[in-house]
């Protein structure tokens, strides 16, 4: 392709950091980076702060702080990635999934009634493309029926909603730094625990059910198994390469919100004549420049442009299948009435390419080609 999705922005210092890590021997977890990067990250989001292996591990590690079990519930949409599920499914409970809102494709809040029960104990909010969730109605509904919030904030890191960062507006929130995002170890992500009780032992499953960190802090003479949990810290070589990239991720996020914007300008005409709805940003929403998204009048449309870029060597791509449609979303989750925009958005997004190393003369030539594909297409 000569107009590629995604590509990770190397800021340069990463492999200074990864020889000072390798020349160090420090290379298992909670080395030297790690501190490093939970300074950095305790620093910008004023809460407990635990580097992952992924998002995926976040997101597990969240749903055992939560104390899920067979029987119980979590609200969440199903316009997501399979590991906000599988986290619940993993503790034997069920995902129970509502549709999400046309112009944000964030899980509607106006629905969380109609899917609450006695069973319910989580709602599991996911900032798509680094855009904020409603989360003060989210908020005051899981505090009227005693729920726990957890934010998968996978795509969100340096958002925010009314000045608050994303990931910090529930008890517990996931970042993901896997390459596909927009700062990048490879794999790799983070935990952040808003919730002080949480955090104690948030350390002990992070650490396969052991007091280990205690340990090292010398608070105990030895460590030993004292809870569920798993291996879910990253090796201090992720966390070399990540801090070098939370160094400079302003720089790179204001490279990709400048792209999104590029697009955007670009893009209203085609809006205006009705053949695409360009993404809503609410007025309370900051968000990152994850993903430049548009959402075409129907299915055929969006099958015609997708083909149309590829035959002009760009990129462009769909998003999730939705869960509650995959075969183990049908086995282990369940629906809240309608999916009808869910299912709609599913097979009319189609995202552009989005990447710090794109230029002018990219961008130009991928929203030219969309208006060119798009010429005669049906209107909204
Ligand atoms: C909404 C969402 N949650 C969770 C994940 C999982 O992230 P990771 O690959 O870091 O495990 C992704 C991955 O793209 C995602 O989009």
């Amino acid at each position: 392709m000569s107009v590629d999705f995604s590509k990770p922005f190397l800021v340069g210092r990463e492999l200074e950091n990864l020889r000072q890590s390798l020349e160090s021997r420090r290379l298992a977890g909670d080395g030297p980076f790690t501190k490093h990067c939970h300074d950095w990250l305790e620093r910008h989001y004023q809460c407990s702060t635990l580097l992952t292996h992924s998002c995926t591990a976040a997101l597990e590690m969240a749903a055992m702080l939560a104390d899920l079990g067979p029987g119980d519930e979590v609200i969440m949409p199903s316009y997501t990635f399979s590991s906000t599920a599988n986290a619940v499914v993993l503790r034997g409970a069920c995902p129970v999934f509502v549709d999400v809102r046309p112009e944000t494709i964030n899980l509607d809040e106006r629905l969380l009634e109609q899917a609450l029960t006695p069973r319910t104990k989580a709602i599991l909010p996911v900032h798509y493309a680094g855009v904020a969730c409603e989360m003060d109605t989210i908020n005051a509904f899981a505090r009227q029926h005693k729920l726990m919030v957890i934010e998968d904030a996978a795509q969100a890191y340096l958002c925010s909603y009314k000045g608050r960062a994303l990931g910090t507006l529930g008890s517990l929130g996931a970042l993901s730094f896997h390459e596909s995002k927009n700062i990048v170890s490879g794999e790799g992500g983070a935990l952040l625990i808003n919730d002080p009780a949480l955090v104690e032992r948030a350390h002990i499953l992070r650490e396969k059910g052991t007091n280990r960190t205690q340990f090292l802090r010398r608070e105990v003479t030895k460590y030993e198994w004292l809870d569920i949990g798993s291996s879910y810290l990253p090796s201090d070589l992720i966390a070399a390469v990540l801090f070098a990239q939370l160094q400079d991720a302003e720089t790179i996020i204001a490279r990709r919100r400048d792209i999104w914007a590029a697009y955007h300008d670009r893009l209203a005409p085609l809006e205006q004549a009705g053949r695409l709805q360009r993404p809503v940003v609410p007025a309370e929403a900051i968000h990152n420049g994850h993903i430049y998204y548009i959402v075409l009048p129907d299915a055929a449309t969006a099958g015609n442009l997708l083909a149309g870029l590829r035959a002009r060597e760009i990129a462009a791509t769909t998003h999730y299948v939705p869960l509650h449609s995959a075969p183990a979303g049908r086995k282990f989750c369940r629906t809240a009435g309608s999916m009808a925009v869910t299912d709609m958005i599913a097979a009319c997004l189609v995202r552009l390419p989005l990447h710090a190393l794109l230029d002018t003369a990219d961008i130009d030539r991928v929203a030219g080609a969309v208006a060119e594909i798009l010429q005669g297409s049906p209107t909204r």
